[in-house]
């Protein structure tokens, strides 16, 4: 039997340390398929997906993306697969929603449709990592990115290294969490 979502849930976390083999692309396409069907504020589909499966590129980028102040970040330029994170945020659910709203709701589509990947590669046993340290202006100059693209983080991913200590951590209790029809 497959193991429940929740058992998946509460055994991810996130993987830094990869062994050396390559993701195929058919895998790939299972978890950029998973974040594809995602929901979406108006069904806006503001997730753009830039994959990174060359050894050099991602060498390349890393020097670039996770220098300086960056630099904590260097160990994701040893990922067999970057995914950087995009979004082209439309009218209606981009601007109105920042405007009228004052929610980015893109943000919030694209943390789903990351977590539907990250779940989705760790059903497969991959490892991911999430990644928000980085030099945002040398990712958008490396690429030439268009003004209308937002970069929104980046998710490292490969097969984990075995043996690495799982370092679990903690998180807050519901009861600190949760409030049932008032929040007094
Ligand atoms: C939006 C976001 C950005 C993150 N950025 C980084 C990062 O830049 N570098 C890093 O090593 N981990 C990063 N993480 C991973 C978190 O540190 C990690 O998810 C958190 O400590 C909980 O640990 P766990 O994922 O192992 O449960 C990020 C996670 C999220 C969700």
């Amino acid at each position: 039997m497959n193991a429940s979502l929740l058992e998946s849930i509460r055994t991810r976390f996130s993987v830094r340390k990869f062994d050396g083999r390559c993701v195929d692309r058919e895998i790939l396409q299972i978890c950029l398929e998973a974040a594809r069907l995602a929901p979406s504020a108006e069904n806006s589909q503001p997730w753009r997906f830039l994959i990174l499966d060359d050894p050099e590129t991602i060498r390349s980028f890393g020097r670039s993306a996770f220098s300086g102040i960056y630099s904590l970040t260097g160990w994701a330029a040893s990922a067999p697969v970057l995914i950087v994170l995009l979004a082209e945020p439309d009218l209606i659910a981009g601007r109105i929603g920042k405007w009228i709203q004052r929610l980015p709701f893109y943000l919030l589509d694209m943390g789903i449709a990351g977590t539907h990947l990250v779940l989705q590669a760790q059903s497969l046993g991959l490892g991911t990592c999430w990644i928000g340290w980085f030099d945002l202006r040398k990712t958008r100059k490396f690429f030439g990115l268009p003004k209308g693209i937002k970069v929104c983080g980046m998710i490292a991913l490969g097969y984990p290294q075995p043996g690495q200590p799982v370092r679990k951590r903690s998180r807050k209790p519901l009861e600190e969490l949760c409030r049932f029809n008032s929040w007094k």
